[in-house]
């Protein structure tokens, strides 16, 4: 039966450690770290999502700031809210909740958060600096995963890891970050052929594929780590993208959903927001 990657737990260590930090540091300055999420229209999911990040800030002393805009909002609205965003001295950190309505191009009002304060590491060149192997703000989930795996002691050198899901947000990072910590990485897909000759050979799997319970023991090698950042909703409980039952009796590390992923998710952004934060007022601790 395998061991749980139990990211709740480290999650709260996580927490309490930027809070420590926090303190320390806005003694100093009087300064407070300010986090600002831009959430537009009414996604339920996304809302609750945005109540999580504010509610975690809080906590850390962190100040939180949600602007809340109707779906409507025109492409030139949105882009006057990440300048000025840009431009505010007091706003250490940007995070513009996805996904964003489809009459909005993402990819432009993203390319303009200030790369100093991309919390969520989203823009071309904190993903170019992560793709040439130099990463500085790296985004949330996939740097959860690499704690979760520091902080269990899985070795990742020499090993082959597979990554299910090449998103912008969580495969193609999590490959890049595996692969930087001497990871052997085959990234699969929707296209890919044979997946399961592929996943059995993985010693540590991450799926990211948005279907839920995908992923069996049949999948599975003997012993293998085996993370589980999916998350959907299916008859009012939460599942992940691996059935969790049937893998854990043949993975020898499991994450679990809930408790897995998603809380390391959030506690990487209060440190994201945190290094922005030193970076921007030109402090440490
Ligand atoms: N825990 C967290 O904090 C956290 C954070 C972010 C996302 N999530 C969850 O993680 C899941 C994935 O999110 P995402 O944003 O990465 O999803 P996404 O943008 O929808 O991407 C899904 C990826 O999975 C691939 N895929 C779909 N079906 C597949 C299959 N049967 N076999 C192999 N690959 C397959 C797709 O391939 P193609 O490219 O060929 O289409 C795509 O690359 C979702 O459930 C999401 O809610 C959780």
């Amino acid at each position: 039966m395998a061991t749980i990657l139990d990211g709740k737990s480290l999650s709260i260590k996580i927490k309490e450690q930027v809070k420590n930090d926090t303190k320390i540091l806005t003694e100093n300055t009087k300064i407070q770290p300010h986090l600002v999420v831009v959430l537009i229209g009414e996604n339920p999911a996304s809302a609750s999502y945005v109540r999580g990040k504010e509610k975690s800030c809080i906590n850390a002393g962190i100040k939180s700031t949600v602007i809340r805009k109707d779906e409507s909002i025109l492409q030139e609205e949105l882009e006057l809210i990440i300048k000025e965003l840009n431009e505010d001295k007091s706003v250490h950190g940007i995070l513009l909740q996805l996904p964003i309505p489809k009459h909005l191009d993402s990819e432009k009002v993203i390319s303009m958060i200030s790369p100093l304060k991309d919390v969520d590491g989203f823009t071309p060149s904190n993903v170019a600096l992560l793709a040439n192997g130099n990463p500085k703000l790296v985004p949330c989930t996939p740097l959860g995963i690499m704690r979760l795996l520091e902080h269990y002691q899985i070795k990742i050198q020499g090993k082959h890891c597979v990554v299910l899901g090449r998103s912008q947000i969580v495969g193609k990072p999590i490959a890049s970050l595996l692969l930087l910590a001497n990871g052997t990485v085959t990234i699969c897909h929707s296209k890919t052929e044979n997946i399961k000759q592929i996943t059995k050979q993985a010693d540590i799997l991450v799926v990211a594929i948005g279907k839920p319970k995908w992923v069996d023991d049949t999948f599975i090698k003997d012993g293998a780590t085996v993370i589980d950042v999916g998350i959907s909703r299916v008859d009012d409980v939460i599942v992940g993208d691996v059935n969790y039952e049937k893998a854990r009796q043949i993975a020898g590390f499991i994450t679990p959903v809930p408790g897995g992923v998603g809380p390391m998710t959030i506690a990487c952004l209060l440190e994201n927001t945190l290094a922005c934060y030193k970076y921007l007022e030109g402090v440490s601790k």
